[in-house]
């Protein structure tokens, strides 16, 4: 039978100018796949969560702007990347935490800049000043080609880099291990392996006998409902536990290793990631539980100094006072405190998991020099 790991989380169907994603929002009861063909479409999507989890993001952007772009009417290059502008400031003003929904958004953009240079230069090295109707709709017909080809590379790079990110991170298990884990930086928040579970699925490769334990991660039980579910669905030995939970498993001694996903690193290392993480993190600091955090490059955000520079995204009340019950759970009108992410302070963390390796402290220096 298929399982969820069967299903990619996020497609380009080109064909059918969209992009298919696994509505996030119905599992495990429902694996529901959608089609997002406009912007609002693929805006309101990231926004839901239908698809989530920072890598993930970041290949839906890829992929939403070349399809925002792939009609365009624009008869100049500079119309073209007026309309670019415009559409990529739409599509990241949908989730402002996670760095790789901008960094994918850039990343096209510089592309499509650095493509046209090239293309509109003459013979003799000039950029081609002439943006004439007729010229330039043979070249769009090349930036938009070349945009479809950016924005897979940056699919195929998140499989590569989450797979690099596991064999470094594997290196921190033993056989044996017990593990927590919060939210889903699993495979359905990317697009293979996942970044926090990547090192699990490789020790699970490698025959390793791991116990995954699992935080709940309220309000939106992304632990339950995704990664309990795909690493249940992948044979790995897999506890849930609500959020409070965690202090005592780890008083217990059962957790050797925690591993959590990022949404943006910043430059001196401190790390924001789902609500919740930052509580798990002092609490491993009070255990002497090492506690990773798995982040591509593409999640370092060297232009943002501290995490006090990380913009927390806010959500709806209702998903604390009313989503998954039957009936309301709070009284009306009560005050309700909803981000959705929080900031572990660097000192916390004992290492940073990239597809380049592990940096340690002090992690302003390593992020530095890995940049270089
Ligand atoms: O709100 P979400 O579900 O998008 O939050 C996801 C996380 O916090 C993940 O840990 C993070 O994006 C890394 S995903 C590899």
């Amino acid at each position: 039978m298929k399982s969820i790991l069967d299903y990619e989380t996020v497609a380009l169907i080109d064909e059918d100018d969209a992009i298919e994603i696994i509505d996030q929002t119905l599992l495990p009861g429902k694996t529901e796949m959608i089609r997002l063909h406009t912007g609002k479409e693929i805006w309101d999507a990231i926004y839901l969560l239908q698809v989530r989890g920072a890598p993930a993001i970041g290949v839906t952007a890829g992929f939403g702007i070349y399809l925002l772009m792939k009609h365009s009417e624009a008869d100049s290059y500079e119309q073209f990347m007026e309309e670019f502008g415009e559409k990529s400031d739409y599509l990241n003003s949908s989730r402002p935490t996670a760095v790789n929904l901008s960094w994918a958004l850039k990343r096209m953009e510089s592309h499509v800049r650095k493509f046209y240079e090239e293309i509109a230069s003459s013979n003799d090295g000039t950029v081609d000043a002439k943006n004439s109707a007729g010229d330039f709709s043979e070249k769009k017909s090349l930036i938009i080609a070349e945009m479809k080809a950016e924005s897979e590379r940056i699919k195929k790079e998140d499989v590569e880099v989450c797979r690099k990110i596991g064999e470094y991170g594997v290196e921190l298990i033993k056989d044996g291990d017990g593990i927590l884990t919060h939210c889903n930086a699993g495979q359905l928040a990317t697009c293979k392996y996942g970044t926090a579970t990547s090192p699990m699925y490789l020790a699970h490769e490698k025959g390793y006998k791991i116990k995954v334990y699992c935080d709940e991660t309220r309000p939106l039980l992304q632990g339950a409902r995704l990664t309990a579910y795909e690493l249940q669905s992948a044979g790995i030995d897999t506890t849930l536990l609500c959020d409070n939970m965690s202090a005592s498993l780890m008083k217990s001694g059962a957790i050797n290793a925690i591993f959590v996903g990022c949404d943006r690193v910043a430059a001196n290392g401190d790390a924001a990631n789902k609500i919740g993480t930052s509580v798990v993190a002092t609490v491993a600091k009070r255990y002497n539980v090492p506690f990773y955090v798995c982040a591509p490059t593409s999640t370092i955000d060297i232009n943002t100094p501290t995490g006090d520079d990380i913009k927390i995204e806010q959500r709806k009340p209702e998903e604390v006072t009313e989503m998954w019950y039957k009936e309301r759970m709070a009284p009306e009108g009560v005050k309700v405190y909803n981000p959705a992410f929080d900031v572990t302070d660097n000192e916390l963390i004992s290492g940073i998991v990239t597809e380049y390796g592990v940096l340690r402290a002090p992690y302003d220096e390593a992020i530095r020099k890995l940049f270089e």
